[in-house]
């Protein structure tokens, strides 16, 4: 099969196309072929090795963990998959290997695509989808009526939070630059604040939950406009953050938390649900086809984009 890998570490020029042998699945896991697969910063992060936190990947090495497509073939022990139907799922960060024409995931990282979106676009939803939903819901214990502040809300995970944000009843806060403001109204924030204008944070009423997405500011800024009991989820585990959330319980009632996503089918289909009910849904910033994949990576890095970067698999 067709495949997009990588043999050395370095830039997106080191990302080539490859014949390898199509993967078979374990008893436990799903042969799929593969209609969607999305970039997500994780992916380039890898292939710069980038952070003392990820472990490297082994060579050569397909990137890729979002994965949308039909199941082609099932392993002797899954239950809920048959061949033919329609899935989105969340393989392995380090293994996933869905830039290809067929990928194996496990059948509990998976669940059936939403009916009103197209097969590809439902790989735009899973990574991104599933870090929003857990630190809002799980790390965050989001309520309605809360005031919540998300930094980084244009991008994949933020555009959404803020969806998901809205759907639990928040008040939403949004950070991004001036250019992407009406984008982030249109999927339901309430205030946007401009970071390229406005260096410090502004509050109406102090917050009660943080997403911050993209490290930019100590977080003593956010403290400063956070209610007393408010707590901070972050997705970037920088050292000074880990530190900070260590020794915080002595000083505040203030907590800080950190996302690592999990793939789990329950959270996929939550996800599912929402957008079949028209509370959520992906915007593609870009489409690249497979074959363009190191043009994709490229874009990611530059860090502006507007909801997702979606790859097709024809
Ligand atoms: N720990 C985990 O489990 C986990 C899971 C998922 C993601 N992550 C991490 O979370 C981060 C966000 O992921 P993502 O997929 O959302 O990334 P992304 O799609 O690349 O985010 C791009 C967005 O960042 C915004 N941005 C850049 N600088 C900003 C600033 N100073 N203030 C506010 N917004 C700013 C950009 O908006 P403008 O163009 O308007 O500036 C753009 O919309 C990444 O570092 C990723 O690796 C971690």
């Amino acid at each position: 099969m067709r495949a997009m890998q990588y043999r050395h570490f370095g830039g997106p020029d080191q990302i080539m196309a490859a014949e390898v042998p199509t993967p078979r699945p374990t008893a436990t896991q799903l042969l799929v072929k593969v209609a969607g697969t999305s970039v997500n910063p994780v992916d380039w992060k890898l292939r710069r090795t980038q952070g003392l936190l990820y472990r490297p990947v082994p060579f050569p090495s397909i990137p890729g963990a979002d994965i949308s497509g039909k199941v082609v073939e099932v392993g002797g022990q899954v239950t809920r998959f048959k061949p033919g139907d329609r899935l989105f799922a969340m393989a392995s960060v380090r293994f996933g290997a869905a830039c290809a024409e067929y990928a194996v995931v496990e059948e509990q990282a998976a669940a059936q695509a939403p009916a009103n979106l197209p097969l590809a676009e439902a790989a735009a939803l899973p990574l991104a989808g599933l870090t929003a939903l857990q630190s809002l819901r799980d790390l965050g214990g989001i309520a309605a009526g809360q005031h919540v502040l998300i930094g980084g809300a244009a991008g994949g995970v933020g555009h959404f939070a803020v969806q998901i944000a809205k759907h639990h009843g928040a008040h939403v806060t949004a950070v991004c630059s001036g250019k992407h403001a009406e984008f982030v109204r249109g999927l339901g924030a309430d205030v946007v604040i401009d970071y390229t204008l406005r260096k410090e944070l502004t509050v109406e009423r102090p917050y009660d939950l943080v997403l911050d997405l993209i490290v930019r500011a100590p977080l003593r800024d956010f403290f400063a406009v956070m209610a007393p009991a408010g707590v901070v989820v972050s997705t970037l585990p920088t050292f000074s953050r880990v530190s900070t959330a260590l020794l915080l319980p002595f000083v505040s009632r203030r907590r800080v938390r950190f996302t690592m996503v999990k793939a789990r089918a329950a959270d996929l289909d939550q996800l599912r649900m929402l957008c079949e009910a028209g509370k959520l849904r992906p915007v593609i910033d870009r489409t690249f086809a497979l074959a363009e994949l190191a043009a994709a990576h490229a874009y990611s890095q530059q860090g502006h984009a507007a909801g997702k970067i979606l790859v097709t698999v024809k």
